[in-house]
């Protein structure tokens, strides 16, 4: 389909004799905020990993703005566009929030030399303007100098998106962005994913539903390595395969709970 940004035609992926994502066709529209959500081990991460290019399908073509992007590296797809957040490295621990932004924009805008960005003053004064925006928007300027080992597990998750967002992706992709966090914090990442609607793609990897439902404009129900489902939350949470295969469904507080 011409309006996808990025798809995945007839993707396969084994470990071994074990099929992990079979047969997967599935499309990101341009801007559209898109959700993916199934049990453990219904092959998210590895569908996750075959658009980002961690792993290559042994079937299947991924284009990606019109071009097949199937054997393309995941650095290359960054460079084009396809972005997705990264667990933060211990190696970054001992900087600041802010050093850390400063880093991820020059690594994202390949700037040649730090004498050249110097002496264009210019253009530092905007790459200034983009890091204090970002600081702004996801909340850091009360914590700009604050070491990342000293952050909270929500805070290091929303500098991570804010590393990632720097380099003006196309496609953001994020992979369990809530697990692990408190419910404050739930509310915090999903605050600064709120405001990047519209700006670009975004696709969430959940293992529940609850949390996405006021997020996102499409779902897609994975098990047992297929797409069982595909429309808006309540479609999916309706749909008979969902109720039958997906029963550990998590439906959002107040509501009739999915049974087996
Ligand atoms: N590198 C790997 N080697 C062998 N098996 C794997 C590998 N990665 C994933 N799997 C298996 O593939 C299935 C799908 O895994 P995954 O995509 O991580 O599921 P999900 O993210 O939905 O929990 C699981 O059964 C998992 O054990
Ligand atoms: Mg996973």
């Amino acid at each position: 389909m011409s309006t996808d940004i990025i798809r995945a035609d007839g993707v396969t992926k084994r470990f071994g004799r074990f099929v992990a994502v079979d047969r997967i066709d599935y499309g990101l529209r341009e801007n559209e905020v898109s959700g993916i959500i199934g049990s453990n081990g219904a092959g998210k991460s590895t569908l996750f990993n075959l658009l980002t290019g961690y792993c290559a399908p042994d079937e299947g073509v991924i284009h990606y703005r019109g071009q097949d992007i199937t054997r393309v590296t995941p650095q290359e797809r960054v460079a084009r566009g396809i972005t997705r957040t990264f667990q933060l490295t211990s190696a970054f621990d001992n900087l600041s929030v802010v050093d850390n932004l400063v880093l991820a924009f020059f690594r994202a805008h390949r700037q040649p030399s730090l004498l050249r960005l110097l002496i264009n003053r210019r253009k530092r004064h905007r790459d200034a303007e983009q890091i204090g925006e970002t600081l702004q928007t996801f909340g850091f300027d009360g914590i700009r100098d604050r070491e990342v080992k000293r952050l909270g597990l929500g805070e290091k998750r929303r500098l991570e998106i804010a590393m990632a967002v720097l380099s003006e992706p196309k496609v953001l992709l994020l992979d369990e962005p809530l697990a692990g966090l408190a419910e404050s914090e739930i509310k915090g990442v999903l605050d600064v994913l709120r405001r990047r609607r519209g700006l670009q793609a975004i696709l969430i990897v959940e293992h529940k539903i609850s949390h996405l439902q006021d997020l996102v404009q499409r779902l897609t129900v994975m098990h047992e390595g297929r797409i069982i489902a595909d429309g808006t939350c309540e479609e999916c949470l309706s749909d008979a395969a969902v109720r039958r295969s997906y029963w550990q469904i998590d439906v959002a507080a107040g509501r009739e709970a999915v049974a087996p």
